[in-house]
């Protein structure tokens, strides 16, 4: 299940070669790109601004940007949004802008793009501490011995393999106190979770707005990160930032000079997309909220370990046995179960497995099948169940 050809899709199934399987690899959480509503949409911005503006950023954008950031810095709450085309794009050249000479701060498990993006900072003079995954301590044992500005400290929001999010407020509290900026990349957060209410359908809150809205925290010293290719199923990403850091980036960040900008069709989905969140957006969280704790409460039943600890639709399930992983990966696509598989040495020994992401496009049969696989996975193959798991956390530990 890597590097695979898909031959067809239909809905929530797709065919590779001649074998159909369930799709849980999808990160299109809202399900926004079978959504007939926004398909329909495309055509019309097609006729009036052709397939691609060509024109990087800095030279020209088409006033669908505008009306994207106004509509995005509304949703958010925020200060202020700025657009380009990838979060990898955004990463890469404004982690660099931010951490001049002074020193990065990355969580020990942030995503490879914003290690990535780290990395290419430290090529321009800046200094990288990584600290233990969502550890403030450590954070603040780093923060207090660090004498250069200025400060970045660069994590996921809610993290593509465990599932779960890092306390935002305290983060932004140790932040403020080391006048450090936060710099939080909510890729898998946005358009899945938001603002806690009364009237909310689910504990997910409302309107996807993200994990700083989620926790009710606020956009102060924080660079919230995110984009719309996973929940909004359109190629562009964002930054949600004060006005005057957006007019720095505009000059300093080299995609907004130089890149070829987000085709137009990803721009006319994520209006529509948009305006689908406002109207039923809710109704699609709820129906990934119920799915994903259909999946959780299944693994519990079986006792089977996942770091997910959230109840967001990412599920990680390590194997007890790393060299399980092709005869386990065999196994759920001769039953038509398509996973994200994660296999050394992209990930250490213990943490090989696979992941299951819930979308709203998955129909309850799909999710029957994915429990029933998931119990014979479970009779055939050694997972890792809590014991075992705090068993490798102290073994792990003994090792130093
Ligand atoms: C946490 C996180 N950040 C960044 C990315 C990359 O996003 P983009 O495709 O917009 O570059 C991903 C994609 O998997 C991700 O999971």
């Amino acid at each position: 299940m890597l590097d695979a050809v898909i031959d067809e899709q239909v809905g929530r199934r797709i065919r590779i070669g001649d074998h159909w399987l369930f799709d849980f690899a999808s990160c299109n959480y809202l399900g926004f790109d079978l959504d007939q509503e926004i398909i329909d949409v495309v055509p019309e911005y097609l006729a009036k601004w052709g397939t691609h503006p060509s024109w990087s950023r800095l030279l020209g954008s088409p006033v669908l940007y505008e009306q994207i950031e106004e509509k995005t810095t509304e949703l958010l709450g925020s200060e202020d949004t700025l657009l380009l085309p990838t979060i990898t794009h955004i990463h890469m050249s404004v982690i660099p802008v931010l951490a001049g000479s002074g020193t990065i701060f990355l969580d020990g498990r942030a995503h490879k793009t914003i290690y990535d993006g780290a990395m290419v900072a430290r090529g321009h003079g800046a200094t990288v501490r990584r600290f233990r995954h969502n550890d403030h301590e450590h954070l603040r044992e780093l923060l207090r011995a660090s004498t250069t500005t200025p400060r970045v400290v660069a994590l996921d929001g809610v993290n593509s393999m465990t599932g779960n999010a890092p306390d935002v407020h305290e983060f932004a509290r140790l932040a403020r106190e080391y006048d450090a900026l936060l710099y939080l990349d909510d890729a898998h957060g946005f358009g899945v979770v938001g603002e806690r209410g009364p009237d909310e359908l689910c504990p997910y809150g409302k309107r996807g707005n993200g994990i700083v809205r989620h926790q009710g925290a606020a956009y102060d010293n924080v660079v919230l990160v995110a984009g719309f290719s996973k929940s909004y199923s359109s190629l562009l990403s964002f930054l949600a930032l004060p006005t005057r850091l957006k007019n720095v980036l505009k000059v300093a960040a080299p995609p907004y000079l130089y890149s070829g900008p987000s085709p137009i069709a990803s721009l006319a989905t994520t209006l529509a997309g948009l305006e689908v969140n406002d109207t039923r957006g809710d109704r699609y969280r709820f129906d990934i909220y119920r799915q994903t704790k259909r999946v959780l409460d299944r693994l519990h039943e079986l006792d089977i370990y996942t770091p997910n600890q959230s109840g967001y639709p990412l599920i990680e399930i390590p194997l007890a046995n790393h060299e399980d992983i092709d005869p386990v990966g065999r196994y759920l696509f001769d039953r038509g179960i398509y996973v994200t598989m994660a296999a050394y040495p992209l990930v250490p020994k213990e943490e090989v497995g696979f992941r299951v992401q819930v979308t709203a496009a998955n129909e309850d049969d799909q999710i029957e099948r994915l429990c029933d696989v998931l119990g014979e996975i479970n009779e055939r193959f050694e997972l890792q169940h809590e014991q075992h798991h705090e068993l490798l956390l102290q073994a792990r530990a003994a090792r130093g």
